[in-house]
């Protein structure tokens, strides 16, 4: 399979780089900008793209590059920080815009060069994302402009001898119109890329892979219901079928028929499913809490008591499995100026089961492709798509005290208002959408009489990194409908609000 390396100077687009690569049907990885020369070459990449970064190329501690990079013949991308490294190398001049117009942020009216290979057949004009307080002032041998702005003159530069390409703006955002198909121009008429990152080959050789590296090994697997670990799940089960134990902790906080649908969904494997019904475990452990923090640490440890009491029954295991997907592995930390946070799934293994081995077999895909392959293994739909899920379930829902009547009463509301959104084609536009049981109670009336009952909440956002939301703009007409089935088909709901603040000041959850 032909491979392009994204590499990293810290930028906080290199994620978006490496998925838009791999839309194109390239498989790509993203490597720290300290990777070796050799293990580079080693991986005969069909081309390097150099991500942006938040330095100055002159600065003494910027990230640089082996300058041998340039003599690898391989066709070189290089995106705003990456475009001024190339400069910077080559013999361009890189200068602090000091002039407050060459310094340039946001959208930007931008002119191109169609003779440029990576802007042949695009219209001659058009908005580009632009972040950069440094310029090109000169530009390095053997290039030519290929494109200028009505501020900055030096927006990209070419060598389509030596085949390395510089835009100063961010090609892989969506306010650059066609920065996709200047990637895909990179990919294809540059790189000679062939397109052959589909998820049905990487399905067969992952699966074979898995085999030999299992072999006749025991392998356990904590199944959450969550996107990842179920992915993670079935792929082992085709592979390794009952070598393979799932433990499905059911910790009496999911939603309404979850149990029962992911149970379902692993039938048509012949592995070991263990569900756990740990619903009395978990509720007299909360009886009484009401602080989210608490109720968080106490269902995160319940996790890890009842995984550990089902792990010794299963005893010694070769392989303990985990559904860690490839934006943890990056986020996690690929070199200094990547760390932006460290992630639970990766590095904190558990300590208590006995295993050789941690196996992580999505650990270079990205959400989307872990989806993809989901579907590819015949998982259901309702599985594959599912919106996330917060680990402590429902219990954050619930605000202050839970109990298994509060429990039932929100499973059934946000049935119904995730089952009326669907109805009415309305979920399809939305990130995360649930409903809260608040710890108000109002007065109302219901046919003749007085009642004092809960104040349901809706919450529904729309977000692309679950960093920032913003509330979803759903139709009167359909919260209208909600609203009516909802107080009809629940007892013990009087009332219904719908939450409309945005994420900061809020959060997503309540809790
Ligand atoms: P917040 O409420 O922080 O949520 O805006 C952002 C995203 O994270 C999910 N979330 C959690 N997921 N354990 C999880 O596994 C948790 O304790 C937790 N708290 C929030 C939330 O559903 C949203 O998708």
């Amino acid at each position: 399979m032909q491979e392009v390396i994204v590499l990293d100077f810290g930028g906080q687009y290199n994620q978006l780089i490496a998925r838009r690569v791999r839309e194109c049907g390239v498989y790509c990885e993203v490597k720290p900008h300290t990777t070796p020369l050799c293990e580079l070459r080693e991986k005969k990449p069909i081309g390097i793209i150099f991500t942006g970064g938040p330095h100055s190329v002159y600065a003494p501690d910027s990230p640089q590059v082996d300058p041998e990079i340039f003599s690898l013949g391989v066709p070189i991308l290089g995106i705003c920080y990456g475009c001024q490294l190339l400069a910077h190398y080559l013999g361009g001049k890189v200068v602090p815009a000091t002039d407050a117009s060459a310094r340039e942020y946001g959208k930007t009216e931008t002119h191109y060069d169609t003779a440029c290979t990576l802007f042949r057949g695009l219209p001659e004009s058009g908005v580009s994302w632009m972040s950069h307080g440094d310029y090109m002032e000169k530009v390095p041998d053997g290039f030519t402009l290929t494109a200028r702005s009505d501020e900055c003159p030096n927006v990209a530069i070419a060598d389509e001898k030596r085949r390395f390409y510089g835009v100063q703006f961010h090609p892989e955002v969506n306010h650059t119109e066609n920065g996709c198909r200047m990637i895909r121009s990179f990919l294809y008429d540059v790189c000679g890329a062939k397109g052959d990152w589909t998820m049905g080959d990487y399905c067969k050789t992952a699966i074979a892979s898995l085999r030999e590296k299992i072999g006749g090994g025991k392998v356990l697997l904590a199944l959450s219901g969550g996107v990842d670990s179920s992915v993670a799940a079935a792929l082992l089960a085709e592979a390794v079928g009952k070598q393979l134990t799932c433990v499905f902790v059911d910790h009496g906080l999911m939603r309404k028929n979850e149990g029962d649908e992911v149970e379902a969904a692993f039938r048509k494997w012949d592995l070991n499913f263990v569900r756990v019904d740990a619903e009395e475990r978990f509720l007299s452990k909360l009886a009484g809490v009401t602080e989210p923090e608490r109720k968080r640490k106490i269902i995160g440890e319940e996790f890890i008591r009842v995984f550990e009491d089902e792990s010794k029954k299963i005893g010694a295991v070769d392989y303990l499995a985990q559904g860690t997907i490839y934006p943890d592995v990056i986020e996690s930390g690929l070199g200094s100026a990547a760390t932006i946070k460290s992630h639970h799934n990766v590095g904190g293994l558990p300590d208590f089961v006995d295993f050789k081995e941690i196996i992580e077999p999505l650990r270079m895909l990205f959400k989307d492709e872990v989806r993809n392959l989901g579907r590819e293994l015949g998982l259901p739909e309702y599985l594959v798509s599912r919106q996330p899920f917060p680990g402590p379930g429902l219990a954050i829902r619930v605000i202050g005290e839970i109990t298994r009547d509060k429990l039932d009463t929100l499973r059934q509301a946000d049935f119904v208002f995730r089952d009326e959104l669907h109805r009415q084609g309305a979920d399809s536009a939305l990130s995360q959408y649930f409903a809260v049981l608040t710890n108000l109670r109002s007065v109302g009336v219901m046919g003749d009489g007085r009642t004092y009952d809960y104040t349901l909440a809706l919450r529904a956002v729309t977000t692309s990194d679950f960093m920032t939301a913003d509330w979803a703009r759903i139709p009167y007409e359909v919260l209208d409908r909600i609203s009516v089935r909802i107080v009809n088909e629940v007892p013990h709901i009087n009332r219904i609000v719908y939450d409309i603040t945005s994420k900061p000041p809020a959060t997503i959850e309540w809790e």
